[in-house]
């Protein structure tokens, strides 16, 4: 009998061909913040003019800024890039006498609440902070107090702020840009009110262009002028950007130019350097899959369909109504010149489809939040317009958009019938 030799699991790795370097796949991940940060020059000018008082320590009020733009336009990127190297400043030239200065990057997606972003920070200077016991009022109080105890000078970034509820939203940036002047309990410590000093200064991130319609005057007034806009990218702008990581990550003859573009020209549409970046990841894994030493095309167009079934998945995840409501967006944008519908044109398309399919159709709020739902999933585009005729206001108008995915694709796979039979399920 012919023995056989014992599988060396490990050995199955090590022999493997890969066109990654070593640790390679690091530079591919999310948080991964790359050596160079291609074509926001202006962008990190700006940020930096706005946050300038931090190291000049020249205004007593603390600086509010936002940065907003679409999906993967390096929103997150420059804030951490930014956030590193002032710490790194700082470390340098702050030294006796001055106050410490932090930096703390709190994702809204997963840290969901105002009171858990306050207890969170809590928790960073003061260890083991209760996570339950105090009101957000009381947590931010606190927060002010051990600015001033601990001698900090912080920067706040609260990334993807669109995922705190709104009416919580609102409340919480109104608190928070009003910090300073919350009684905040030094008179305890022998500290005058008088002398308002510049510890707290916040940096907000959303992809909601019309963010600043949802907040009250005052704390509108309190950002002021301080948006920066983060446009998507253009080809040539991708290209650079996905031809670094390659170099940063990839062996050097697992690629070529032309593999870049390619990917540079799918991804441009949006302008989306995630979506890029993690093209090339896709079609590098395919590539060592299939055991080869260089990325090709085909490579590229079967990563493409790996994306894909993300987006499908969350369409089959959805409830009746919200397909509804996606199918009656996306049959009005068949139209190629329509680039958007307004809610009243889906409501009317909607009502039709609930008839058609034999569905009752929900009232006004509800399928508002089921819009905001959508909204959120990234399956559609709300936004808030003034709508103007000669020169006067009509007032507001939400446009409806979808922006990733066909609708023919969506349209396909979301029929009338399918709603009939999991309507009777329910
Ligand atoms: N100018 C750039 N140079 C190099 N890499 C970039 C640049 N812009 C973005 N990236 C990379 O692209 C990916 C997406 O960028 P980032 O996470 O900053 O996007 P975002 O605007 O925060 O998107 P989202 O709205 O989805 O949070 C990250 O891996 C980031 O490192
Ligand atoms: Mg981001």
């Amino acid at each position: 009998m012919p023995s056989q030799e014992p599988t060396n699991f490990t050995t199955l790795f090590s022999s493997q061909l890969s066109v990654f370097k070593e640790d390679g796949e690091n530079i591919f991940t999310g948080h991964y913040i790359p050596e160079r940060i291609w074509h926001r020059e202006t962008e990190m000018k700006t940020l930096a003019s706005f946050f300038r008082s931090i190291i000049t320590e020249s205004t007593s009020s603390s600086r509010k800024v936002v940065i907003y733009g679409p999906v993967g336009t390096g929103k997150t990127a420059i804030s951490r890039r930014f956030g590193r190297d002032l710490i790194k400043y700082m470390r340098r030239e702050w030294k006796y006498g001055k106050p410490l200065f932090k930096y703390f990057h709190i994702n809204c997606r997963k840290t969901k609440t105002p009171h858990l972003i306050l207890t969170t920070l809590l928790r960073q200077l003061v260890p083991g902070f209760p996570l339950r016991g105090f009101g957000v009022d009381e947590l931010v109080r606190m927060f002010n107090l051990l600015l001033y105890e601990q001698n900090l000078v912080v920067l706040v970034v609260l990334d993807e702020i669109d995922y705190l509820l709104p009416e919580e939203r609102t409340d919480f940036l109104y608190s928070l840009s009003r910090l300073e002047e919350a009684p905040s309990g030094r008179e305890d410590l022998g500290q005058s009110n008088e002398k308002i000093e510049a510890r707290f200064n916040l940096l907000l991130i959303t992809r909601d262009e019309n963010f600043r319609h949802y907040l009250d005057l005052s704390t509108a007034s309190s950002l002021g002028q301080n948006y920066i806009f983060f446009k998507p990218y253009t080809r040539a702008q991708l290209y650079d950007i996905i031809y670094s990581r390659a170099e940063e990550g990839l062996k050097e003859e697992s690629y070529d130019d032309d593999l870049i573009d390619l990917i540079a020209s799918l991804a441009e549409e949006n302008g989306d350097a995630r979506f890029a970046i993690d093209l090339l990841w896709r079609a590098a894994k395919i590539a060592d899959q299939e055991n080869e030493n260089h990325i090709k095309n085909e490579h590229v167009r079967n990563a493409i369909v790996t994306i894909l079934p993300i987006e499908k998945s969350l369409l089959d995840d959805l409830n009746t109504h919200q397909k509804i409501l996606l199918l009656s967006t996306a049959k009005l944008l068949q139209n190629e010149k329509k680039l958007f519908a307004t809610t009243p044109e889906v409501k009317q398309s909607y009502i039709e489809i609930c008839d058609e399919a034999g569905v009752r159709p929900r009232r006004q709020t509800q399928v508002w939040s089921y819009l905001r739902d959508l909204n959120k999933l990234g399956l559609i585009q709300l936004e808030v317009m003034n709508r103007h005729n000669q020169g006067r206001s009509m007032g507001r108008v939400t446009s409806i958009r979808i922006s990733d995915i066909p609708v023919t694709e969506i349209i396909n796979r979301l029929t009338p019938l399918n709603f009939r039979i999991e309507e009777s399920v329910i």
